[in-house]
């Protein structure tokens, strides 16, 4: 590929720049391909390898979508690809140094397949330092753009297939909601459904109001009308995403509509069930906990990150509530939406998190009882404030900790199954179980796996099931007579 020329395609990130919130309004643009590039990579073949979240796994369907558009198809097989694609996420640096492994390790399919284009994309290209690293260290990189500029892909592979030329552009100046991308879904019964992009929280260990731009929020019309083609098409279930759904609609000038709204609306439209990722305690009305518990299509499992149960390390997290407001937010979970589930996200180790910071989660941890929780140990982020705290605590007490938080998060894992023993559950059937062909697997209402025997025709179905055994990471139960 050649290099000398290339600079005028390069748009590199800021951090900083991306702190700088210009956008105003959200507008709107339909998508096209233009047609001279429809078609322009038939016969060819590409393989995408997804990072970090469902904002992620949904930006890869569309990209898949794109992709197919201009002719290509897609592999499993790398070596037989003609363009990889690694679409990454920023959130930790051990997700980011996985990334620079792939990067070295796809680095001889290039010496097999001259022609081959290898492309990064997503969160990590966002942040200067990463971008500055592929230009320095990873020449053989034909691609870099980011979360803003998806969009432009027909283009870019016109300019690396034909050019030869190696293209960078990544923005760090959001403001459009592009609609009617192509996409390809994952999954014949379950879909993704962004409500909204980006995120204005800037809590102060997170990257991600930097790599993902201001909050805008998708109009209420395009999601239903989504939702809807989705129910026609034979879709079971929605998960409707935001890095702070409850903050959905704050961005609209003229029209009060929030979350609680867009929740009613959608479920009146019939679809079996909703869910939706990720919610912020600060911003979780009441209304919108009383609508979830008003309708049987709303599904009664909360995924509510809480990250500490210290109001100290919470105020320096900007988190913005305290432990009460977690219990009292709880407690109204618990009274409309009786038999909730309610799940978390767990940071230990934030610097300055003492023996007695850390003993205030897991007493919340133990009081709320939480049924799962992803917990990580901090990592500081180049641009994000907390990266520059004070840090004493060595890392071992932090794995020590996280060890500690484990144990008490997987008890709660084992009650959150234990308690279904002897209920029947439905059971949206996914597949077949990953360790026994002969076993089908899928998510109860309450999001717990369950595993049961049956035929495969029952793949796609939402199916009563008797819980027989409850372990500690799943349920097994039986169908209940008269599906079988
Ligand atoms: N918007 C969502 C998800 C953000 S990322 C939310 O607010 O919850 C998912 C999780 O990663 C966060 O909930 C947090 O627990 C964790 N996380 C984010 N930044 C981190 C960092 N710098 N170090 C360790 N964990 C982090
Ligand atoms: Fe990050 Fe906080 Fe926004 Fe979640 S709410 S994406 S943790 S800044
Ligand atoms: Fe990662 Fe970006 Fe999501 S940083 S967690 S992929 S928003």
């Amino acid at each position: 590929m050649k290099d000398k020329d290339y600079s005028k395609y390069f748009k590199t990130p800021s951090v900083k720049q991306a702190r700088k919130r210009t956008f105003t309004e959200v507008s709107k643009e339909e998508y096209g391909v233009p047609t001279h590039l429809k078609d322009i990579a038939k016969g060819k073949k590409y393989k995408i390898q997804t990072y970090g979240c469902q904002a992620n796994e949904a930006d890869s369907e569309n990209i898949k979508g794109i992709l197919e558009t201009l002719g290509y198809s897609e592999t499993e097989d790398e070596a037989m690809a003609d363009f990889i694609l690694l679409n990454t996420c920023a959130i930790r640096e051990n997700a980011e140094n996985r990334v620079f492994g792939e990067l070295g390790r796809l680095k001889k399919y290039k010496r097999h397949n001259p022609d081959l284009l290898l492309g990064i994309s997503g969160c990590m290209p966002q942040e200067e330092k990463v971008v500055n690293k592929l230009l320095k260290s990873y020449p053989y990189v034909d691609l870099v753009f980011g979360t803003h500029n998806i969009d432009k892909l027909p283009t870019y592979i016109e300019t690396a297939l034909f050019n030869k030329e190696r293209v960078v552009e990544v923005f760090s100046e959001e403001g459009r909601v592009v609609e009617n991308m192509p996409r390809k879904r994952n999954h014949p019964y379950k879909a993704w459904v962004n409500i909204m992009y980006g995120c204005d929280e800037f809590c102060t260990y997170c990257i991600v109001p930097y790599t993902r731009g201001t909050e805008r929020s998708r109009s209420p019309e395009d999601i239903i009308e989504e939702v809807k083609y989705l129910k026609d098409e034979g879709y079971k279930e929605v998960t409707l995403l935001g890095q702070n759904v409850n903050a959905y609609g704050r961005d609209f000038k003229h029209k009060p509509y929030s979350f609680a709204n867009l929740l009613e609306e959608l479920a009146l439209t019939g679809i079996e069930r909703i869910r939706f990722q990720t919610s912020h305690p600060n911003d979780f009305d009441e209304a919108s906990v009383q609508m979830i518990g008003k309708y049987d299509n709303l599904m009664p499992h909360i995924h509510l990150p809480v990250q500490s149960g210290s109001d100290e390390v919470l105020k320096r997290m900007n988190r913005k509530y305290t432990k009460q407001r977690i219990f009292d937010l709880v407690d109204q979970m618990r009274t409309h939406i009786p038999g909730v589930s309610i799940t978390t996200d767990l940071i230990v180790g934030f610097p300055g998190e003492s023996e007695a910071h850390f003993e205030d989660t897991l007493d919340m941890v133990k009081k709320v009882g939480f049924e799962g929780a992803f917990t990580f140990i901090f990592s500081p982020r180049e641009g994000t404030p907390a990266a520059n705290f004070e840090d004493p605590t060595p890392v071992e007490e932090k794995r020590k900790r996280l060890a500690h938080l484990n144990e008490i998060i997987n008890e709660g894992f084992a009650k959150g199954h234990k308690r279904f023993e002897g209920e029947i559950v439905k059971v949206l059937i996914e597949g077949e179980s990953k360790n026994n062909s002969e076993v089908l697997a899928g998510y109860s209402e309450h999001f717990k796996v369950v595993n049961v025997r049956g035929d495969k025709s029952l793949i796609g179905k939402i199916v009563p099931v008797k819980v027989t055994n409850a372990k500690t990471w799943f349920l097994e139960g039986e169908l209940v007579e008269s599906t079988r």
